[in-house]
């Protein structure tokens, strides 16, 4: 299927010898405990090999380093924050050649900051954090918002379409972005840095290099939209009685507050038990304990009492409706934080306990509570002792429905027994539902295999024209995203 253009493959010192001469010796690491961080991914589930770690400071070296790797045949693997957690952004383990890990961290300049345009340009290894940053300096919001902000970069951003906690609100980066930079696999630039809201001319090329995880090209830097930034926030935190009260609950904020509701996230009562042994220091909002709860967030440009009073007003509903069985609304800004803190750390608190089994799926609205309902008994018939760590970005319809481990059985053995028939149970649920079986964490490795069941031979059969069109020789990122083509059947 690939047609190789080089003769003979290259060794190790070859490759070294030449990427050295392009972005010096200091930026292109070789030995092993050197690599290690960058082979290995966030949740050390991955660990690849590689003959090297580029670290180009500038689009002209990413483009030289690419032209060199195709006409030698050498695969590449773009990275940034390593924060993926789908093995992304690592290499293979069993390659058949040696790989070359091409990390953006060095090109993490602000390129320029418009206020009359509203846009951020910048280089792809600037770290979300610092993007967010350099906007709030121009008194502009640039509103993803996801947890691992001080580390993931712009592009890995752009590359895995990211989502997080102001989805509802905002959009995925995909709305986002209005202009990209990339390098093709055969170091060709594509030079899209327009920060047009109106361009149809043809084509929206960028969208090519938009969520397709590095797989057809490398972001090297992106025009961002900025929004006017809020001066206003309130925070709170409500027992609802169910997956469906909590859905009718958005449903009553949306009719009062309008625009104004920023975020609306589920936890689950074990979530938080588990959140709150965790962080250890942190006492529940609540007297009683709950079985679900949510976090909303109004943000907006009017006062900071008037935007208390709605979503008081809002929870006031929810009480005298029976949606809401507790509510307590953030009386500061450290409330508000501790929160949030609750809602954010609950992530690592899993990991911290062996890893669940992340299922990061997204269901229409209108099904979610459903699909929660039908998804928690199929889990508890295969094990009742299961703790159901359900939470996530409820309001556009995304939940991390991550089961984990009953507290006196060890992770291995759980995860050994129950990853692959539960994983499947949640994402064919998700499916029927009309979801999706990976909202905002992408694809990678951890659910490449898996889109053979749930994409169609047309959607799969596009996919493979378009990175054949683009990366010919596949070398860009090769066994991400893509399941291996089902061959033709042979006709006599
Ligand atoms: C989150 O929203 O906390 C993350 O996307 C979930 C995760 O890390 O699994
Ligand atoms: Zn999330």
């Amino acid at each position: 299927m690939t047609t190789p253009l080089h003769a003979s493959p290259v060794s190790t010192d070859d490759i070294v010898q030449a990427l050295t001469a392009i972005v010096g010796p200091q930026a292109c690491l070789t030995q092993a405990p050197d690599l290690k961080p960058f082979v290995t991914d966030y949740r050390g589930l991955y660990v690849g090999q590689a003959a090297a770690v580029v670290l180009p400071n500038s689009t002209q070296q990413v483009s030289q380093v690419m032209a060199w790797c195709h006409a030698h045949g050498v695969v590449v693997v773009p990275q940034g924050g390593n924060t993926s957690l789908m093995g992304g952004a690592v290499p293979e383990a069993q390659a058949s050649s040696p790989a070359v890990v091409l990390n953006l961290r060095r090109m993490n300049q602000v390129l320029a900051v418009d206020t009359v345009n509203d846009t951020l340009t910048l280089q792809a290894g600037v770290t979300l954090n610092a993007a967010r940053s350099a906007a709030e300096d121009a008194g502009r919001l640039f509103p993803l918002r996801i947890g691992s902000e001080g580390s993931c970069q712009i592009g890995g951003n752009i590359s895995t379409n990211a989502g997080g906690t102001a989805v509802l609100r905002y959009g995925n980066m995909r709305d986002l972005v209005l202009g990209v930079e990339a390098v093709l696999p055969d170091g060709r630039i594509y030079s899209g840095l327009r920060g047009l809201r109106k361009d149809n001319t043809g084509y929206d090329l960028k969208q090519l290099f938009i969520g397709s995880e590095g797989t057809l090209g490398i972001v090297t830097a992106a025009v961002l939209k900025l929004m006017p930034q809020p001066t206003a926030s309130s925070v709170a935190l409500a027992a609802v009685a169910s997956p469906a009260a909590a859905v009718a609950l958005l449903g009553e904020a949306k009719k009062t507050a309008g625009q104004a509701v920023t975020a609306f996230e589920l936890i689950s009562g074990p979530a938080l038990d588990l959140v709150l042994g965790y962080l250890g220091n942190v006492k529940s909002p609540f007297e009683a304990r709950h079985d679900w709860m949510v976090l909303i967030e109004l943000t907006s440009g009017a006062s900071a009492e008037g935007l208390d009073a709605t979503l008081m007003q809002v929870l006031e509903a929810g009480l005298d409706s029976g949606l809401v069985l507790d509510a307590t609304l953030a009386q500061s800004g450290a409330d508000a934080q501790t929160f949030w803190r609750i809602r954010e750390e609950i992530s690592d608190a899993q990991t911290r306990t062996g890893g669940s089994i992340k299922c990061d799926v997204s269901v229409p609205l209108s099904r979610i509570a459903a699909f929660i309902d039908e998804a928690t008994a199929a889990v508890l018939a295969l094990e009742p002792q299961t703790r159901m760590i359900v939470y996530g970005h409820m309001g556009d319809g995304n939940v991390h429905f991550n089961p984990l481990r009953p507290a006196d059985r060890p992770a291995k053995d759980y995860l050994a027994a129950f990853y692959e028939p539960i994983s499947r149970q949640v994402d064919s649920l998700a499916h029927a539902a009309g979801g999706s079986i990976s909202a905002e964490h992408g694809v990678g490795v951890a659910k490449r295999d898996d889109l053979s069941h749930y994409k169609s031979d047309v959607e799969l059969a596009l996919m493979w024209q378009i990175k054949n069109a683009l990366d010919p020789q596949g070398l860009l990122n090769p066994g991400k995203v893509l399941p291996a083509p089902v061959a033709a059947p042979v006709v006599a």
